[in-house]
């Protein structure tokens, strides 16, 4: 085989093509060409080939194979788009580019990478075209479908996409099953690919995971799917820019290859385009270091969006919030109108007075926000069943909605409408325009969403009264509404948090109002599943997948982790600790204090770190972790010097030395750390805990002592000349 290696300049940047156009399937006499793309580091080769016709692509890190031969293509409903292809013209390019966020993990978001662009066209009538755009980062392969305009091709119908990824060897995945009747909220496993393949199985699927498995078989796993070969690399498989097209789960076709896997409508039909339209980016992390990852997977797929879409963003600002929902979730209040104080000792949540006290609450310990669900006409007992009823415009009596606007206003705190649609998209989407206007008219900066139904998940009727549907959650019909509230929200000034929501692709470069979502088992499980509530590994998963996407409104922070008063066979199964360090590891702009307030007031002193810890950041650094083990993150507060640290274990007790080369070089700071006391277990003693307070500096190691479901959370001040005579080093 001759490679002829070709220098390309383009701009300030030069890049190195090898293109290959000879004859080595040559052997089969098939015709066969190749072109690929480096990485600017040049650790990364990305090619694409045509051999008889037919397109794949592969990679390789540092010449090692990472994705062998693997398919590209489509079914359409009226012919296909796999095979029959020749090279009609190739393209490449490159971009270096820096993007702020207007809030993030950090400030600044570098945009690197060498782009291939490969249009094909079919030799057989009538002719169509098909581009794949492939792009190659330090860290990361992309690639992209689009279908250029073309006699040949206008509305059309994907029946299946044929994408796959191969693997060269059985890596270990760390995996959710991806449940079409049912939210995004699973446990996660960590098995190799090959028993993957073995659970998801058609014929056997959902034997041992899944909420229903009669009615919903286990098909395929979610994105972020995260994976650990054998030889050290760690890959994450993703999409971004989800935009008017199914999300993408996948399906293992044999022990070391997946495919993209799309939700279909109620008619069968995957997508329904019109050309010129694109697909999402397929994206795969890839790196030798797993903190390259975790800090570069969601700046990488937010990249792979357009640039944002609103014009003046000062208006969208993180913010801390506390709210009237916990209770809820304890059985201490209801959302229930019907019968308020039948089962619950103290009836509604959503009154004036509790919403007044929740305000003063909130303006005394510094957060901008208080959440109020169930204000709104339509909650019953059986609200799922009842969740056309829902009003999202009229209060119920019991809650003054404008005065308590303006309550909170005088006190510096925002009201957080929350909206349930119960999955009843047509009556949601009928009052939107209203309700959002409504929200701005009276000075509502932040709507709450959630979409929780039984099957079938999303109805929606005709003009005709008719039900069409039902559709997926992860259904380009679902996909096309979160993006329509996303944008109406924009348009009223509201900052969006949805609950059961469509994954996070990216599209917040674009549209930054979105802000947070829900998306994986979250707090609320701890409140009430039978189950037993989320195991100690959780949270660490949850930092190695969900969290890949982008921010997760996990509702962190319970500190009276045991309620055998409201709940007897439910407890949350962490140290008390290991919350704190949540809101270090755990990243949203909008991030929840959710505890009840008598029990902030209990726990005082550890109280103290969920007051002073930021939502918004200049930089984040993950310090050490292993996968479904433990993980330690530090974020630097942006706009200010103080550096956070939050780590969390699994069930399993750990002792290290941290080091804090992070910290700038000739300063001191005061380290105060919250940590599991010595004998503290998550199961057996919670609530130890201590807080130590001394002076350290980037030589400094600290001593840290994860308790067995445990954690440790850090505050590092800069120190004062006070702090500098009183805090020992
Ligand atoms: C599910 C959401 O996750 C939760 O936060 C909310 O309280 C309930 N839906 C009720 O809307
Ligand atoms: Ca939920």
């Amino acid at each position: 085989m001759k490679h002829l290696v070709t220098l390309i300049t383009v701009g300030a940047v030069s890049l190195s093509i090898v293109s290959v156009s000879l004859n080595t399937a040559l052997a089969s006499g098939k015709p066969h060409e190749e072109k690929s793309v480096a990485s600017p580091n040049g650790k990364i080769q990305l090619a694409f080939d045509l051999t008889g016709g037919t397109p794949t692509y592969s990679a390789t890190f540092k010449g090692q194979p990472v994705i062998l031969r693997s398919a590209l293509g489509f079914e359409l409903k009226d012919g296909s788009l796999k095979t029959d292809f020749s090279v009609l013209d190739t393209k490449n390019s490159a971009t270096d580019e820096k993007w702020v966020q207007p809030w993030g993990e950090s400030r600044e978001v570098r945009n690197h990478y060498n782009e291939l662009a490969v249009t094909l066209q079919q030799a057989g009538e009538p002719h169509r075209k098909l581009r794949v755009i492939f792009r190659a980062f330090d860290n990361a392969i992309a690639l992209r479908y689009e279908w250029p305009e073309q006699p040949g091709l206008k509305d059309f119908a994907i029946m299946d996409e044929l994408t796959e990824f191969a693997f060269a060897n059985d890596p270990m995945a760390l995996w959710a099953p991806a449940l079409r009747t049912a939210a995004a909220e699973q446990l996660y496993a960590k098995t190799r690919l090959s028993e993957l393949l073995r659970q998801t199985r058609l014929e056997r699927g959902g034997e041992t995971l899944g909420g229903s498995p009669k009615k919903d078989p286990v098909k395929a796993v979610s994105t972020p799917l995260t994976l650990q070969t054998a030889d050290g690399l760690f890959l994450c498989i993703h999409e971004a820019d989800l935009t008017d097209y199914a999300a993408m789960e996948l399906q293992p076709r044999d022990n070391s290859t997946l495919k993209a896997y799309l939700a279909p409508w109620s008619d069968g039909i995957l997508v329904k385009a019109s050309a010129p339209c694109a697909s999402p980016w397929r994206l795969v992390m890839i790196s030798d270091k797993l903190s390259d990852i975790v800090e570069g997977t969601p700046l990488i797929t937010r990249s792979l969006n357009p640039p944002c879409r609103i014009a003046d963003t000062s208006w969208i600002k993180p913010g801390k919030y506390v709210g009237i929902w916990w209770g809820m979730h304890m059985g201490k209040y209801t959302w229930d109108q019907t019968k308020p104080g039948e089962f619950t000792p103290e009836g509604l949540g959503a009154t004036t007075k509790n919403t007044r006290d929740y305000i003063d609450f909130a303006a005394k310990y510094g957060f901008s926000g208080v959440l109020v669900e169930g204000w709104n006409k339509g909650w019953a007992r059986d609200w799922v069943a009842h969740a056309a009823e829902f009003s999202f415009t009229e209060p119920i009596p019991e809650f003054d909605l404008p005065g308590l606007v303006v309550y909170g206003h005088g006190k510096g705190v925002d009201l957080i409408s929350h909206h349930e649609t119960g999955a009843i998209i047509d009556n949601y989407e009928k009052q939107a325009e209203a309700a959002y206007a409504q929200c701005e008219r009276l000075g509502i900066h932040h709507v709450k969403t959630g979409y929780v139904g039984d099957e079938p998940r999303a109805k929606h009727y005709g003009d005709d009264g008719k039900l069409i549907g039902p559709e997926y959650l992860d259904s380009q019909y679902m996909v096309r509404h979160y993006r329509k509230i996303a944008e109406l929200a924009a348009k009223h000034h509201v900052m969006l948090d949805a609950h059961e929501p469509i994954k996070d692709t990216g599209e917040s470069r674009t549209w930054p109002n979105f802000m947070s979502r829900e998306g994986a088992r979250g707090q609320e499980w701890n409140a009430w599943a039978d189950d037993g509530g989320n195991p100690p590994n959780h949270d660490v998963n949850l930092v190695f997948t969900r969290f890949l996407s982008g921010p997760f409104d996990f509702t962190p922070g319970i500190l009276q982790v045991t309620y055998p008063e409201y709940r007897k066979n439910n407890r949350v199964n962490t140290t008390m600790v290991k919350q704190l360090a949540q809101y270090v590891c755990f990243y949203s702009p909008l991030q929840m204090a959710a505890d009840l307030p008598d029990n902030y007031e209990k726990h005082r002193d550890a109280f103290q770190f969920i007051i002073d810890v930021p939502c918004d950041w200049e930089e984040t650094r993950m310090l050490n972790g292993e996968l479904g083990e433990y993980v330690t993150i530090a974020r630097k507060q942006r706009g200010g010097e103080e550096w956070f640290v939050g780590s969390m274990t699994n069930e399993k007790r750990r002792d290290f030395k941290l080091s804090l080369t992070f910290l700038s070089k000739s300063s001191w700071y005061v380290a105060e750390s919250y940590l599991d006391g010595e004998d503290a277990d998550w199961k057996t003693n919670p609530f130890a805990h201590q807080i130590e307070k001394r002076l350290v500096n980037r030589d400094s190691t600290l001593s840290l002592h994860l308790a067995s479901g445990g954690g440790a959370a850090i505050r590092l001040k800069p120190a004062s000349s006070e702090d500098q005579s009183k805090f020992k080093k």
